[in-house]
């Protein structure tokens, strides 16, 4: 069979179906509706017990005792940050390649974001360099379920215990995802999800924390569940007046949609494994490592990142734009490490957290991490084909095989 010719060489793009319609995302539907509608109906737009429902509804599915709803996932981080008790000059143990709420709260209560690589294989937080990080002043850890793969929870949590460190889960990406069959947001002593719009279970704008410990939570409802605060049984009952100077309340309709996708979490995520798990297994014939998962580690599909393969024959960027022409929407990854952020090389940070002398004890300008900038690198961003047909699937598939088949007159004519 004669070998098509690629787009960038003149050839016919292989993607010409609508991304709109294969890609789309929320999905929403007629139950949806009816269920926002019934909040409206109601009349209570700012304190409605749908809220409760839907913590119910986590609690339940996440089996975890506590559930508190937050306006957004990076309350529900500030949240758990202040609700651990975390303070000036605690260390915290995270990762870079992340979406910047995992980390950027915590400064605001004086403690101190400690980047530390990633493991290769699930690209959670390296236990191996975890132990070189650790200090005396090491508190706690965040990890991140990246794009949906569970990151080692049962290393994580042995090395934590050892060092007697805390467990912020941000479970953001990986509603869904299980570690031997228990769902991922049930490991931390704090697990936290965000409900924004793009997540695997949306509710517009919103963030879930979860934790089996009254204690963290009755915290994490003083810091700025203010309405809830007067119904306490307990000493905590006399911050009802104050709270601990913010407001986190989730608005009910976002509540309302939150409780109605979470319904069909398993049905939407089905859809997006069958489909990228398709074009998964035929890019790993075709050489890129595509973070497949195993029977141990269930993950989800946040979003879909695959390892490009430098033995292609391809630059990255080269690689981009070839399929790209071919009507592919294919990215470099999303999120910069933040350890590169001006907000840290340039000293904003210590603004919020005002440790002494911090410049120089925490020279962020100096950190280096090798592994998470090489693996960040290799990375390319497919769409995530929520609504994709087969005929859409296959379109990618040719995209990718008529590029790499190509890639010498690619390479040779785009240096
Ligand atoms: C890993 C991660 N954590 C936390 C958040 C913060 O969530 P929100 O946007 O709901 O504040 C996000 C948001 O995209 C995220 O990707």
């Amino acid at each position: 069979m004669a070998i098509k010719t690629p787009a960038i060489l003149g050839g016919s793009p292989s993607v010409t179906a609508d991304h709109a319609v294969n890609c789309q995302w929320p999905v929403l539907d007629e139950q949806d509706f009816l269920q926002v509608r019934k909040v409206m109906l109601d009349g209570d737009i700012s304190t409605h017990p749908i809220r409760y429902e839907l913590e119910d509804a986590y609690a339940q599915l996440f089996n975890q005792k506590y559930a508190l709803s937050h306006n957004n996932g990076t309350s529900a981080l500030f949240a758990s940050f202040f609700a651990l008790g975390l303070g000036a000059g605690d260390e915290v143990l995270v990762t870079s390649a992340t979406w910047w709420s995992s980390v950027l709260p915590m400064l605001w209560l004086g403690a101190v974001p400690v980047f530390c690589e990633c493991e290769t294989e699930n690209l959670g937080i390296s236990v191996a360099d975890m132990k070189n990080k650790l200090t005396n002043n090491t508190k706690a850890i965040v990890v991140v379920h990246l794009w949906g793969m569970p990151s080692k929870m049962h290393e994580i949590r042995q090395f934590a215990n050892q060092h007697n460190l805390n467990i912020i889960e941000d479970a953001s990406h990986a509603h869904g995802a299980s570690i031997d069959g228990r769902l991922c947001g049930s490991f931390g002593d704090v697990s936290v999800f965000s409900l924004q719009g793009d997540k695997l279970s949306p509710a517009g704008e919103g963030g879930m924390l979860l934790t089996d410990d009254y204690g963290i939570y009755e915290k994490a409802l003083c810091f700025g569940d203010v309405s809830r605060i007067y119904s306490l049984d307990t000493p905590a009952q006399r911050f009802a007046a104050t709270s601990f100077g913010i407001k986190t309340r989730m608005a009910p309709l976002s509540a309302a949609v939150g409780l109605s996708q979470l319904k069909k979490l398993e049905q939407h995520n089905q859809c997006r494994n069958d489909n990228i798990e398709y074009i998964s297994k035929s890019l790993e014939t075709m050489g890129f490592d595509t973070y497949l998962g195993s029977e141990r580690y269930h993950r989800t599909y946040f979003e879909f990142l695959i390892k490009w393969k430098p033995e292609c024959g391809l630059q990255q960027q080269t690689l981009i734009r070839a399929l790209n022409a071919e009507g592919a929407a294919i990215t470099a990854p999303r999120y910069p490490m933040l350890h590169q952020q001006p907000f840290f090389v340039e000293g904003e940070w210590n603004k919020l957290a005002r440790i002494e002398n911090g410049l120089n004890r925490y020279p962020y300008s100096q950190v280096s991490l090798p592994v998470t900038e090489a693996e960040s690198r290799l990375m390319i961003r497919l769409p995530h084909f929520s609504t994709a047909t087969q005929d859409f699937l296959d379109q990618y598939l040719d995209a990718f095989d008529k590029v790499l088949l190509n890639a010498k007159a690619i390479a040779a004519k785009f240096k």
